[in-house]
């Protein structure tokens, strides 16, 4: 039964309509049915005041007829509003932000949790049919986090407006938290809810949004800040989709005097099947930190901490098995860095002020890893493109790596691939490819060819050891030496 009516104003409105309302209502009578509406209408405007009067007049036009009729108003009459949209605000928030809303904004939620109806979306979540908690363009303060009814649901959105935390809220908890760990049924409490449209200031006390073991969540348009832990973090469940959002611990434009001190994560995915698209982190010491599965991120830009000051743009802390896609995005002074990778693709991305692509070594695994067709600009200062960090083991188990492709200004090119050549009049000709491949010693494949003038020596492939490859041949000769190497070679043998 979803007519519940919404407590606050709705109470107000009852409490007025048994003690002398009929003065109010001839008012709203005197004015034609919608007055303030048409006034809104004429002058362009459309939000604000002027809903929340339509609203209340709405509610008086309907209390004028049960009257006219002679029925008296009841709870469940036709006094509530058909609407599933529950604005904070009839719950007695506070759109200024200077009292605190949390048990308004809670009172909403929890008639938006009434299902109007016995479907369901996954077995034991209700179908809340598209209920909307509004937060009406407000700036609310609240002092423990949002929570959804542990009974579950689904199919909801929570938009349009500012939550801020006070001073007394835990700095280990997030401002709206999704949480099914408590779930009774099907491990998942909470599925197809739309957090959009939110402006986030965690007031550096804890994080802004937890999403844990939900189903199919959508963060869309939020600005995140102040978070000390994570601007969002999704840990377990599916599919949480991040798009066309702004995260940063401070408020900065980048070039932050502090820009050392900046600490926590932007973005903390512990969950698989993810995707971050179009969401830019401009403060937070780690931009994204990846520790599930098969989570794509698209369209990111990070500039959240400096390579250089200690910060990370995209970190996949997941050694073994990581599935991470990470395309088009701009990694800008802060770099991407990845433990033992293994099924990893980084193409069409732009790295800025030598940010570059760190694998890191940490059970010696590197397997299916490709970084192609980005673009690199740096400072002069020699700095690789992709570089091995093997400080804590060398990488013995690699298989099916290709770097290539790439283009760098002012950073040195790094490759699994390349080719070169030499010429001169001798009997050995050594190209040596240590400045540009990626791993040190391992060639695993050469092709080579050997154009000579004048004469057709016997000639063979001595040495590749130290990524140096010797041709030798069995006379002096004049000639250029062509050589292709490969150091990844996934054999057809
Ligand atoms: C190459 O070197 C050999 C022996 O040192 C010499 O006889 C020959 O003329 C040289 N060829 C050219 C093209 O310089
Ligand atoms: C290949 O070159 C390395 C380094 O110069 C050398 O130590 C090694 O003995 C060479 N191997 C062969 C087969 O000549």
């Amino acid at each position: 039964m979803g007519r519940r009516k919404g407590g606050g104003v709705g109470d107000l409105l009852m409490v007025l309509g048994l003690m002398g309302l009929v003065g109010l209502v001839a008012l709203a009578g005197a004015h034609g049915s919608y007055p303030a509406v048409g006034g809104a209408a004429n002058l362009g405007l459309s939000g604000g005041p002027y809903r929340q009067r339509e609203r209340v007049i709405r509610r008086l036009e309907t209390l004028k007829a049960s009257l006219a009729a002679g029925t008296a108003p009841s709870p469940a009459s036709p006094i509530t509003s058909r609407s599933r949209v529950y604005h904070v605000i009839d719950y007695g928030a506070d759109p200024t932000g200077s009292t605190d809303s949390g048990e308004a904004i809670g009172k909403a939620i929890s008639d938006a949790f009434q299902a109007p109806s016995d479907r369901v979306l996954m077995p034991g979540i209700a179908d809340l049919g598209g209920a909307e908690i509004h937060l009406d363009g407000g700036s609310y303060l609240i002092s423990s986090p949002i929570t959804l009814p542990a009974a579950g649901g689904g199919n909801l959105k929570i938009h349009s407006g500012s939550l801020r935390a006070s001073d007394e809220f835990p700095t280990d908890r997030y401002l709206i938290e999704l949480d099914s760990t408590n779930s009774a049924s099907s491990g998942f409490s909470y599925e197809y809810v739309t957090l959009d449209g939110l402006m986030l200031d965690s007031n550096f006390r804890g994080g802004g949004i937890a999403v844990v073991n939900s189903l199919r969540t959508t963060i869309d348009n939020c600005y995140i800040v102040h978070f000390t832990s994570d601007g969002i973090m999704v840990r377990s469940g599916h599919e949480t989709y991040i798009r066309n959002s702004f995260l940063g611990q401070h408020i900065t434009a980048g070039n932050d005097p502090d820009e050392k001190d900046f600490s926590g994560t932007g973005i903390n995915l512990a969950g698989n099947d993810n995707a971050v698209t179009d969401v830019v982190i401009f403060s937070a010491a780690i931009g994204i930190l990846v520790s599930g599965q098969a989570n794509t991120l698209t369209g990111v830009h990070c500039y959240n901490k400096a390579t250089g000051l200690g910060g990370t743009g995209i970190y996949l802390k997941l050694p073994g098995l990581t599935q991470t896609r990470i395309i088009n995005c701009y990694l800008d002074y802060t770099g991407i860095v990845s433990e033992d990778p293994v099924q990893l693709l980084v193409s069409s991305s732009f790295f800025l002020g030598d940010a570059n692509v760190v694998l890191k070594s940490v059970n010696g695994v590197i397997n299916g890893v490709i970084v192609v067709d980005n673009m690199f600009s740096g400072s002069n200062k020699g700095i690789d493109i992709v570089q091995l960090d093997e400080s804590k083991g060398k990488f013995t188990n690699i298989d099916q790596v290709t770097v290539q492709h790439n283009v760098a200004r002012g950073m040195t090119l790094r490759s699994t691939v390349a080719k070169a050549s030499v010429d001169g009049n001798r009997s050995t000709w050594t190209v040596d490819f240590s400045p540009m491949l990626l791993f040190p010693d391992r060639i695993q494949h050469v092709q080579y060819t050997l154009l000579a003038d004048a004469a057709c020596p016997n000639h063979a492939l001595r040495n590749t050891s130290g990524n140096r490859v010797v041709i030798e041949s069995d006379m002096t000769v004049a000639a250029s030496v062509y050589v292709a190497v490969d150091q990844c070679v996934h054999s057809i043998g």
